[in-house]
């Protein structure tokens, strides 16, 4: 019932002031499926740097590296604190905007999650499987692709428009689920996922209060740098032990 009245309030709050607004600096494909792929957005350069940065990061002993249990997913949190270049070779500015646009309010904070996926037995894939990043409240992120993007290795998938309040009040999950297995996603949403592959300095923006997950990889390896935005400082306290001290 809480959940139901959460539900209810997002609606309102997000909903009707996105339709109040007359100027949208997103899609009405990103609005309708909350995923979207934008080819083409960072040049060849700016992404050889980053991939380079990646490499001599994990290589080196002073990085605050996050790693899964395979040693498939090896991230680097707050790459900007030890390569503060890194804000110049993505579109930061351009994406915040966006996001702002999308959920009505200022998103003046952010940090940037660079990482390597590489194939291992048994990976789960990003994000260790299907979930959403947030039961009720809408969310906007940016990956940026520094690598091409397959069915292979590893590409986001989402099921498109599970971000939205009627599509969660249509399932059969409580409304504050936030983890799901493979199973249960077919069961309810069947074939409909969408796998979003890309090339090389493509940028998917998403609503990741949607259903998503890393696919597991089945070969090969790719680069990636994800931007989190916040409302809030405090809201990114939850990653401080994660973050790079410069
Ligand atoms: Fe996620």
């Amino acid at each position: 019932m809480l959940g139901l009245v959460k539900e209810i309030l997002i609606i309102l709050r997000y909903s009707l002031m996105r339709k109040l607004k007359s100027k949208w600096l997103f899609s009405e494909e990103f609005y309708r499926n909350g995923v979207e792929l934008l080819p083409k957005k960072i040049d060849r350069i700016s992404t050889t740097k980053l991939r380079t940065f990646i490499d001599t990061a994990i290589e080196d002993k002073g990085t605050n590296l996050w790693t899964d249990d395979l040693g498939s997913d090896v991230r680097i949190y707050g790459a900007e604190g030890i390569f503060p270049e890194i804000e110049m070779l993505l579109p930061i500015d351009e994406m915040r905007k966006k996001g702002e646009s999308y959920l009505s309010q200022k998103l003046p904070y952010h940090f940037v999650l660079a990482a390597k996926l590489q194939h291992k037995v048994g990976n789960l894939g990003s994000g260790g499987g299907w979930h959403r990043d947030s039961p009720f409240t809408p969310q906007f992120k940016f990956i940026a692709y520094l690598s091409d993007v397959s069915f292979q290795n590893g590409p986001f998938e989402y099921i498109p428009k599970s971000h939205t309040s009627l599509n969660k009040l249509n399932s059969k999950f409580n409304l504050d689920k936030m983890r799901y297995t493979a199973e249960e996603v077919n069961k309810q949403w069947g074939d409909k996922s969408t796998v979003v592959i890309g090339g090389e300095g493509s940028i998917l923006i998403a609503d990741t209060k949607g259903l998503h997950r890393g696919s597991p990889i089945q070969n090969g390896e790719r680069y990636a740098c994800t931007v989190y935005f916040f409302s809030k400082e405090k809201n990114m306290q939850s990653f401080s032990n994660f973050l790079q001290r410069a």
